[in-house]
């Protein structure tokens, strides 16, 4: 059976980005076709500017919501990424076949970069080494696919590298994994800035759709999504992009394919009130699932510190066998 493993990063609050581009797939089809681990990296969450508290408040928020996604504990492993000593582990190891070069030339170092250093911050040593980090997550548990969005798929690439490099100077150690990414909604779009991501960490609250966002908020942050001055509903991804964003958005909701959605509108407005209503359906189990988890957090706490256990028991042989195969003293 297939190894996946995905996770999310608790730097903000989840979005219908992280909901649309990943979760979705992971509760409806991944964790049922494969041996599937979903992780909160909240090791990453420290490589920018935080507050400790948040990150804490927001790592059982991201494990609450995806349990409250679908994700069942009794077929897949769910847990927080630094309750298993394995990936700071492997990372290193990991630091010393990747290259500087190959950190510097990731898109998402480039762009958080700059953005620490326009709001006068320093750049952390991690968030250059980041990628080694997601290559560890990955690698420790001879994950063959990472079920990611678009914007992942650069560090996914970065993972094979890294463990192809290491089979061939150290021997077979790892599998090499491939990223998966969904039919629609692979890159779903800020709705106030529709040639930016829909990010969790972004400062532009009225642009982006947060997971437990009410209805109601929903529908005016859907209904105000920037479009242009045309009035022919198109899919037009280069041309119109606001236009094609909320069409993907409704095609993932509600399903067809944005193409042919395109054809049945004849006005933006009854559009966006589509969309809109299919968001909130979308989003209403969840939030339900949400609601009630949040009522009994003994029960996430159990299912973490068991989805730990197991994961420990997953990475331990593959990151001992890296230890041993780079030159490593076993511990006796
Ligand atoms: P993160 O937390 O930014 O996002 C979690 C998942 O959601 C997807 N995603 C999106 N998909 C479509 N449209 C969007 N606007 C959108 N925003 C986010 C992401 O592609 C991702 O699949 N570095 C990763 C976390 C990570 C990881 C890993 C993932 C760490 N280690 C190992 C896979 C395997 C991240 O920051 O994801």
């Amino acid at each position: 059976m297939t190894r996946v493993f995905s996770g999310v990063k608790p730097t903000g609050h989840l979005t219908l980005g992280n909901y649309l581009g990943a979760m979705r797939r992971w509760a409806a089809v991944d964790q049922h076709e494969a041996d599937a681990l979903f992780c909160v990296v909240d090791l990453h969450a420290l490589t920018v500017e935080h507050d400790p508290a948040r990150v804490r408040r927001l790592s059982r928020q991201a494990a609450t919501l995806l349990l409250a996604s679908g994700l069942d504990p009794e077929v897949c492993t769910v847990f927080v990424q630094s309750h298993v000593d394995e990936h700071a582990r492997l990372s290193y190891v990991l630091e010393c076949v990747a290259t500087d070069g190959e950190m510097r030339r990731m898109i998402q170092y480039k762009e958080k970069a700059a953005r620490e250093q326009r709001r006068g911050g320093s750049v952390r040593l991690s968030l250059l080494t980041y990628p080694v980090l997601m290559a560890a997550d990955i690698l420790a548990y001879g994950a063959g696919e990472v079920p990611v969005g678009d914007d992942q798929r650069q560090h996914v690439e970065l993972a094979r590298d890294i463990a192809v490099r290491f089979n061939q100077r150290y021997g077979h150690t790892f599998v090499v994994p491939r990223a998966t990414r969904p039919e629609v909604a692979a890159r779903v779009m800020n709705l106030q800035d529709p040639m930016s991501k829909m990010g969790k960490s972004d400062d532009v609250g009225p642009g982006i759709v947060y997971l437990l966002d009410e209805p109601d908020v929903v529908r005016k942050k859907v209904m105000r999504a920037v479009t242009d001055s045309g009035s022919e509903v198109v899919y037009d991804r280069e041309e119109r992009p606001g236009l094609a964003n909320l069409l993907e958005i409704l095609a993932a909701c509600s399903g067809g394919s944005p193409q042919e959605l395109a054809g049945a509108y004849r006005s933006y407005g009854d559009l966006k009130k589509d969309a809109a209503e299919a968001v909130v359906e979308v989003l209403r189990p969840v939030q339900e699932r949400h609601k009630e988890l949040c009522a009994d957090p003994g029960y996430v706490e159990r299912v973490l510190r068991d989805g730990a256990e197991r994961a420990r028991g997953m990475a331990r042989p593959t990151v001992d066998a890296a230890y041993r195969a780079i030159g490593l003293l076993p511990a006796v």
